[in-house]
């Protein structure tokens, strides 16, 4: 892992702590990657030891977080984030307990922390998380950034050695898409532009569901209770986006063997590797963000068309900016050839509105070497940026007026959210 020094560091880097619906990225500012990534799951069963020490207390002895909560045979694991939105404040506060303590071993007295949020959410969530954070870590400051604007800061640092179109802007459309939730926020000179958020209730999750489901139907041998996390593994390694969905199925029947990949997973009940042929699935899967109707009537509206439609509700004089650097965030958005379809597709609606003589709109989707952790890089960066100490709420201001102070976001009004 790299250290980047842009600025002068505060005297503690802060930690970062990106809470997805299926992963939490967590880690500390200055950092190019986070710590770790763990499943964001919390169990309360008696089972295998620990793999780390420093238990917080007795009463966490049995608390389990990340992949041991995931892979624990004696207890259920439970997300406390639902569609990007904490729904379980106590299982949160528990899962975040082992995470300072355990995976970062930190005393959460001597750092600040940046937590993350999606666009949207409600007041009192921020009031809440403030409440846990003051209250019960006695954080010295705490900081809760927008993922989006984090993704942009992401994009733009990445940039620096990267494509000149997109070097120092701080206009841009992120398309952020995880596990349970996609968004396409536009910010414009560091604004979130809050009336033209559009949110897409498709991401990885559904399209883990589709290849499992594809895969079912075909027959590969695959046990129905490994079949989720098979097909996980499948989605994220062998998956692509493609041109065009009937010239690839074209491509698969003229070469089947050509374009089917195999793939070994572990069976432990078997104690053994296990194969099985994957298919149709590698592009159809990525497919639904271009074809939602695939598994839903009530939601058809493809991916690029939203992200069209955003920038279509945005001032007529942001709207060039946010064509030319439309940002791509978070895990669903790794498929090979993802921006590049993204792209073309927004441009050949772009295009087709064109009045014939009129300035060509230029349309450009921007991959770059953060996008898998783009929101928790972001965090990483802000941190790290001598404006951060300002976007802090304090221990004191808390004291003194309570959780209201991070009632609003910033990220609507102030220079840097
Ligand atoms: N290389 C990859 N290709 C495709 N999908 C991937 C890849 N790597 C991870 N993913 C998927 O990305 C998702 C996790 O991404 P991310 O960590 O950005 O989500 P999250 O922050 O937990 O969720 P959300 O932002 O929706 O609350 C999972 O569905 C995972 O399977
Ligand atoms: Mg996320």
């Amino acid at each position: 892992m790299t250290t980047f020094t842009t600025v002068e560091p505060f005297e503690r880097p802060a930690i970062v702590m990106d809470c997805g619906t299926g992963f939490t990225k967590m880690g500390f500012a200055g950092n190019s990657e986070p710590s770790f990534v763990e499943p964001t799951a919390v169990s309360f069963g008696t089972s295998k030891p620990h793999s780390q020490a420093g238990l917080a207390s007795a009463a966490d002895a049995d608390v389990l977080i990340g992949y041991e909560a995931t892979s624990s045979s004696t207890s259920d694991a439970h997300y406390p984030v639902r569609h990007g939105l904490v729904e379980n404040w106590d299982h949160m506060e528990r899962f975040w307990q082992q995470a300072v303590h355990r995976y970062l071993r930190v005393d959460s007295e001597d750092y600040n922390f940046i937590l993350t949020e999606p666009p949207l959410n409600p007041p009192e969530n921020r009031e809440m998380a403030a409440e846990i954070m003051f209250e019960t870590f006695n954080v010295p400051g705490l900081c809760i950034g927008i993922q989006a604007v984090l993704a942009l800061y992401s994009a733009f640092t990445a940039a620096e050695k990267g494509p000149k179109s997109v070097r120092g802007k701080m206009t841009g459309t992120v398309i952020d898409s995880g596990a349970g939730c996609t968004h396409v926020i536009p910010v414009s000179d560091g604004y979130v532009i809050g009336s033209a958020i559009h949110s897409i209730p498709i991401a990885g999750r559904d399209i883990t569901r589709l290849v499992q489901q594809l895969m079912r139907e075909r027959g590969e041998p695959v046990p129905g209770d490994l079949s989720m996390e098979v097909a996980q593994q499948i989605k994220e390694q062998h998956c692509y986006t493609c041109g065009d969905v009937v010239k690839e199925f074209g491509k698969y029947d003229a070469d089947p063997e050509k374009h089917a990949r195999s793939h070994s997973f572990f069976d432990p009940r078997q104690g053994c590797r296990q194969t099985c042929s994957v298919q149709h699935e590698r592009f159809l899967g990525p497919e639904l963000f271009f074809r939602p109707d695939f598994i839903s009537s009530d939601y058809t509206t493809p991916l690029p068309q939203m992200v069209d439609r955003a920038i279509q509700s945005c001032p007529i004089d942001t709207r060039r900016g946010l064509y030319s650097n439309i940002v791509l965030s978070g895990g669903s958005t790794m498929f090979k050839d993802f921006g590049r379809r993204v792209q073309r597709d927004i441009q050949r609606a772009v295009s087709a509105r064109q009045a014939p003589g009129g300035k060509a709109v230029e349309v450009h989707v921007a991959s770059h070497a953060m996008q898998r952790y783009a929101v928790w890089f972001g965090g990483s960066v802000l941190g790290m940026m001598p404006e951060f100490a300002s976007l802090c709420k304090t221990r004191a201001e808390y004291e003194e007026c309570g959780p209201s102070i991070c009632r609003a976001s910033a990220a609507f009004r102030d220079e840097l959210f």
